[in-house]
């Protein structure tokens, strides 16, 4: 937020403090580096996030429903066009299912094209009697537990930059090149173990679309005439948290004069992170991008109200997303307060579920997973709290892939905590699987139908 003694710039963050960023060694080369990235084209365009606003603007007022997912933290060394595809199909099923299963548009928004940075809980790891620096997800440092790998190199910026642009190239082809048709719903195959009760149902339900469509066409309405049946809108997101990174892709846009963050759509500030005098807040309160904000159990009500004072100064409607992150069993007391505050103070906002982050456990065989029952009672609290106290479930906010890992336990295919091992990929926190995450869908879908409908 601008204001007279203190005008806000791309830069004014740094005169405040900014949590869980890394320690460069060379600060010459951290500076060539943000050098060369500010000089690099716009990932986004600025008309896209006032398209993706107004989206939100409406899911804001109960008339659609936001599905943002993807990674917890996107990687180099998972970087292929087979993952990509299959996380923007499972994203695209679920869409469908929510569509059409609970009869309303749906906001796309990926964990994707820039999800690379990652909070932690401490800033070192040590492992048998060697202290390193914490991994801080591919843009800061590498994986491997090594005193190399774990030096935070500021050429990586550079290296997270051009795969966004591959990545979204590719997705934007998807999205309007064909691919995303709906007369291809049936075609959206995933890769299901066989007999997997939910390729089942989304074949019995891509039949009901396609019967539809038939009719539509009948009617006059198809793919050639309609848009809408021939391509999809999505967007990206990610955390919004190696702040000279998102600074160096701040630009001002020609249309309105505004600045605006082109490294994605919609940016959103962590549960860790969120001070309103601390930087994170600072640099988001100047862009005017769609942003959302995580909000944890220990978020008190007065503490929201502060953050979007200053966040978002004019009330406008799909500026922001609160995304509850609570825990199953604390949700349903501690989102009343916030909703209630939220209420009094004549504020429009997104209320959104992240399922994911409030329910993350570590097993005896020591990998940290999440139960599907969890996932789904916080979800299930999450539309309960927000019908009590009279306001729309808007959105979910997930971390899943389209591919078959072995990350959550629990769900109709039932993965065990022994079979976590199986195939556990995740460079972060666990993930929902195709099937859980479709499943997930089908039972929002079911979910959402009384919403709408009481
Ligand atoms: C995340 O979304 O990956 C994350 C770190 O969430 P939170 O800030 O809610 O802990
Ligand atoms: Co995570």
């Amino acid at each position: 937020m601008t204001n007279e003694k203190n005008p806000w710039t791309p830069d004014s963050w740094r005169t405040k403090r900014a949590l869980q960023q890394p320690n460069y060694p060379d600060l010459d080369k951290l500076k060539a580096a943000e050098e060369r990235l500010a000089k690099q084209p716009p990932l986004v365009f600025a008309g896209e996030a006032r398209r993706l606003k107004k989206g939100l603007a409406k899911v804001a007022s109960g008339e659609a429903f936001l599905l943002q997912g993807g990674d917890c933290a996107e990687s180099f060394a998972e970087f292929s066009s087979n993952n990509l595809r299959d996380t923007f199909r499972i994203l695209l099923q679920m869409a469908v299912v929510l569509t059409f299963g609970g009869a309303v548009p749906v906001v796309k928004v990926g964990r994707m094209a820039g999800q690379f940075a990652k909070p932690r809980s401490s800033d070192t790891e040590t492992r048998g009697g060697v202290t390193l620096p914490s991994y801080r997800g591919d843009i800061i440092n590498g994986f491997g537990f090594t005193s190399d790998a774990r030096t935070p190199d500021p050429e990586r910026m550079l290296q997270v930059y051009h795969q966004s642009t591959s990545t979204l190239n590719l997705i934007r082809a998807f999205a309007q090149g064909g691919y995303a048709d709906l007369h291809k719903v049936h075609c959206w195959n995933l890769d299901f173990v066989a007999g997997d009760l939910q390729a089942k149902r989304y074949r019995d339900l891509s039949d009901r679309i396609g019967e539809s469509l038939a009719f539509m066409k009948a009617c006059g309405i198809d793919g050639e005439s309609t848009q809408f049946i021939r391509e999809t809108e999505f967007f990206t997101s990610h955390e919004a948290l190696l702040l000279p990174y998102e600074q160096a892709l701040t630009r001002v846009d020609s249309t309105t004069g505004n600045w605006y963050d082109v490294s994605a759509h919609l940016l959103w500030v962590g549960d860790r992170t969120r001070d309103p005098n601390d930087a994170h807040v600072e640099f988001l309160s100047g862009v005017k991008n769609p942003l959302a904000l995580k909000c944890g159990p220990t978020m008190p009500a007065d503490d929201l109200l502060r953050l979007l004072d200053k966040l978002d100064p004019d009330n406008e409607a799909g500026r922001i997303t609160l995304i509850a992150r609570m825990g199953a069993d604390k949700i349903e007391a501690s989102l009343p307060p916030l909703l209630r505050q939220i209420q009094k103070s004549g504020r429009t906002v997104v209320w959104c579920c992240d399922p994911m982050h409030g329910n993350t456990e570590n097993t005896e065989n020591n990998f940290k997973t999440r139960d599907f029952n969890r996932i789904m009672k916080e979800v299930e609290g999450f539309f309960k709290t927000c019908e009590g106290e009279g306001a729309w479930p808007g959105g979910v906010h997930l971390e899943m892939t389209g591919r078959n890992v072995t990350e959550c336990t629990g769900g109709a295919s039932n993965v065990t905590p022994l079979e976590l091992s199986v195939c556990y990929e995740t460079h972060c926190d666990p993930r929902l699987n195709a099937s859980q995450a479709l499943e997930l869908a089908f039972l929002m879908a079911e979910r959402l139908k009384t919403a709408r409908t009481g």
